[in-house]
């Protein structure tokens, strides 16, 4: 009876600590990068260390949006990729955790100034410039001029034609406000927006849904990240891709550990994981063509040179604080968005 009772004991403390083993041995990881990269790094992670991924992907406004809702009750663990200016504003409301990463020595100036701006929250992962692709089938075919500008797309030939996301969702879309603001200023940069407006098809929830309408023939013009236009030109589609003439903004997509992440060990190797050339070169794979972080991480001659890109000294810490993009935000649903078009 005591030997019996000995053993029950021992199975349910072996059970408990095996349940404890498997509650340490996951991870819920937040990605805003494209699905196919997000999948990448999520089985890549698990192959590597058995942890079990589980993977949740949404939009960078999205997952801010998610991880504030959750906030008194945290769900996931790590956010990775999707622009820096969500990832910053969720570094000053004190949604994501400060960690030093012992990889910092092998990254880019610009990915460790990304997490200086935010007291060690955030942390750059790669870069890209901001521009438009279009679908040259249908533009000859509709017989409409080649655009080389920002500007071009406020022809009233386009109405109809272009197609980007909603700022509050898409990163993407909240990067091109923010450049236009910053090229021409506040007040013209709205007017841009409004005149675009009017020749806006339809805003999409995801910052690469305008190009890959357009690789599919649904959409002249996409407003995105050009590694996203090339992507699509490099699988074989009829696509151009533009650098726009004024000059463009870029953004600084970030990693961040979630604030009372409860798998925070893992979270952690993740993040050094996710850092190393390694990992990162296999981008590549899924024809992800930003530039990133790791110096020693392998990049592509199809990649968009960023050095010969007019790109302009955009504000991090500007228009990633949480102030000015809830200010520029609403702005636009109130003064953009509901315009008629
Ligand atoms: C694409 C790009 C990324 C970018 C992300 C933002 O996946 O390849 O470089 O960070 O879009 O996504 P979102 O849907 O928030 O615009």
């Amino acid at each position: 009876m005591t030997r019996f009772g000995l053993t029950a004991a021992s199975i349910v403390l072996a059970a408990g600590l095996a349940t404890q083993a498997a509650a340490a041995e996951k991870l819920n990881y937040y990605c805003s990068a494209q699905e196919d990269w997000c999948q990448l790094m999520a089985r890549g992670f698990e192959e590597a260390t058995g942890i079990k991924v589980n993977m949740t992907r949404r939009s960078s406004g999205e997952t801010f949006a998610l991880i504030k809702a959750e906030s008194a009750n945290p769900k996931g663990d790590v956010w990775w990729g999707g622009t820096g200016d969500p990832h910053l504003q969720a570094a000053e409301e004190g949604l994501t955790q400060p960690y030093i990463s012992p990889m910092r020595g092998e990254l880019h100036p610009w990915a460790l100034a990304q997490a200086e701006s935010a007291g060690d929250r955030t942390i750059g992962i790669y870069s890209g410039a901001l521009g438009y692709g279009y679908n040259e089938e249908l533009l000859k075919a509709n017989n409409l001029p080649v655009p080389a500008c920002w500007k071009d797309l406020l022809d009233p030939v386009y109405k109809g034609h272009v197609q980007m996301a909603n700022p509050n969702t898409s990163g993407t879309a909240y990067t091109t406000l923010a450049t236009i603001v910053q090229l021409f200023g506040e007040e013209d940069g709205f007017a841009f927006m409004k005149s675009l407006h009017a020749n806006i098809n339809q805003y999409t929830k995801s910052g690469s849904a305008p190009i890959k309408a357009a690789a599919r023939g649904e959409n002249t013009i996409g407003i995105v990240f050009m590694h996203d236009a090339v992507k699509q030109a490099v699988s074989g589609f009829p696509i151009k891709v533009v650098a726009p003439c004024e000059g463009t903004g870029y953004e600084i997509g970030s990693m961040s550990i979630i604030a009372g992440a409860r798998n925070l060990e893992n979270a952690r190797k993740f993040y050094d994981w996710a850092l190393t050339a390694a990992v990162q070169s296999r981008a590549l794979e899924v024809k992800a063509y930003q530039v990133m972080s790791n110096v020693a991480a392998e990049s592509s001659p199809a990649a968009p040179d960023l050095s010969s890109i007019k790109l302009i000294d955009y504000d991090f810490a500007l228009y990633g604080s949480s102030a000015e993009r809830k200010r520029l935000l609403k702005k636009w649903d109130d003064e953009v968005s509901v315009l008629p078009q």
